[in-house]
């Protein structure tokens, strides 16, 4: 297919960035510093003032990330992990995999964890509440650390999706005990591969994610207790420090954009579409998507496919439908129904004013809008 706006464009990414990161490549591996070196101190040290954590330990994906801090946190069989099932396998599976049981909570009208349920879903076995930051946008930590706090449970947050968002000037990622970034390519901040990242502000938890990550290894001899291997590459980390320091302006720009799609689609009949970048001064949504939803869902997406326009449906089957995890006993009326009726429009730095135009314009053209 010959797409004239791609979902994620990674040529041009390259393409634009090629300058500034070859010397970045050739002189981190023409010094041989792969593992564990100084570019992933910079790199750590940098994603915690960025963020205003006091911690940040680099880890091969979100996913190691969360399965470091199951293991930290010891969760195991009879515990109890509350989460959303609108997100991404990896939020549950580390927590499962280590014998949790999860609850899912449903999620409100901007597709994130409904907290005003989360009371109800919590019992003395709760120990691990999971909001999930998506698409660049804050779930509402205040009533997630109320309900925690009041359970005794650790709030750790899925920020896979919301590096860069706030709330009242605070980071999504700094409100409980510790949280997940991912670097997957397509992510705000992209790695050339996998890549994640754990916060904390707690310095014991940050020393035992660091030994969890490299084996238990303290020091090049000393073992301190079992361990994986989760490291983040020093390569990786190179790179993500030189992309890092460009993320504000590509936050500005996806914000832009976001403006772009509100201006042009707001009043489109039968299309429901994200809360504008500018509609609420107290948050600062990131847009790592730009979701939109319509009852003709299926139709729409043929339509912009053949005006040439790629697009994503992240998750069509809800997770709790999803056949051998075993959570189908779960009713989630409003995550079942978004998975009928959501697909994400192009959205990345790279994209143009042009392509957001046509792509309006084509969604406009579909409802006779
Ligand atoms: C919400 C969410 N959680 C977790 C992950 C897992 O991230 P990773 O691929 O870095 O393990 C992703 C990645 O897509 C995600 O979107």
């Amino acid at each position: 297919m010959d797409w004239r706006v791609r979902f994620v464009d990674y040529p041009e990414q390259w393409q634009r960035q090629r300058p500034e990161l070859l010397p970045i490549i050739e002189d981190t591996i023409a010094r041989g510093d792969l593992m564990l070196r100084q570019q992933l101190r910079d790199f750590e040290e940098h994603l915690a003032r960025f963020t205003g954590s006091a911690r940040a330990v680099g880890v091969s994906n979100c996913t190691d990330g969360l399965r470091l801090l199951a293991h930290a946190l010891d969760v195991g069989p009879g515990d109890e992990v509350v989460t959303v099932a609108h997100t991404f396998i990896a939020t549950i599976s580390p927590f499962v995999l280590r014998g949790a049981t999860p609850v899912l909570v449903d999620i409100g009208d901007d597709h994130l964890m409904d907290t005003g349920q989360l009371a109800e879903r919590v019992t003395d076995r709760t120990r691990v509440i999971i909001p999930v930051h998506l698409n660049g946008r804050t779930v509402d930590m205040a009533e997630v650390t109320k309900v925690a706090d009041h359970a005794g449970a650790v709030v750790v947050e899925d920020a896979a999706q919301a590096l860069g968002a706030t709330v009242d000037g605070q980071t999504a990622g700094t409100f409980g005990l510790a949280s997940t970034y991912s670097f997957y390519p397509a992510k705000l901040l992209g790695a050339l591969g996998d890549a994640g990242a754990v916060l904390t502000g707690d310095e014991e938890l940050a020393e035992r994610l660091m030994r969890l990550r490299d084996h238990g290894r303290v020091g090049k001899a000393e073992i301190d207790g079992w361990g994986y291997n989760c490291r983040l590459d020093n390569l990786q980390a190179a790179i993500l420090d030189w992309r890092l320091a460009q993320l504000p302006g590509w936050i500005e720009r996806r914000r832009h954009l976001a403006r772009m799609y509100d201006e042009r689609l707001h009043d489109v009949p039968g299309l429901e579409i994200p809360v504008g970048p500018d509609s609420d001064s107290r948050r600062r949504d990131v847009f790592q998507n730009y979701p939109v939803t319509t009852d003709a869902r299926d139709r729409l997406v043929e339509h912009l496919n053949a005006d040439g326009v790629e697009v994503l449906i992240s998750w069509p089957v809800p997770l709790h439908h999803q056949r051998g995890l075993d959570l189908s006993h779960w009713s989630l009326p409003r995550t079942e129904a978004l998975c009928r009726r959501v697909l994400s429009l192009p959205m990345h730095p790279e994209l143009e004013d042009w392509q957001v135009e046509h792509v309006s314009d084509s969604v406009r053209r579909f409802f006779g809008a």
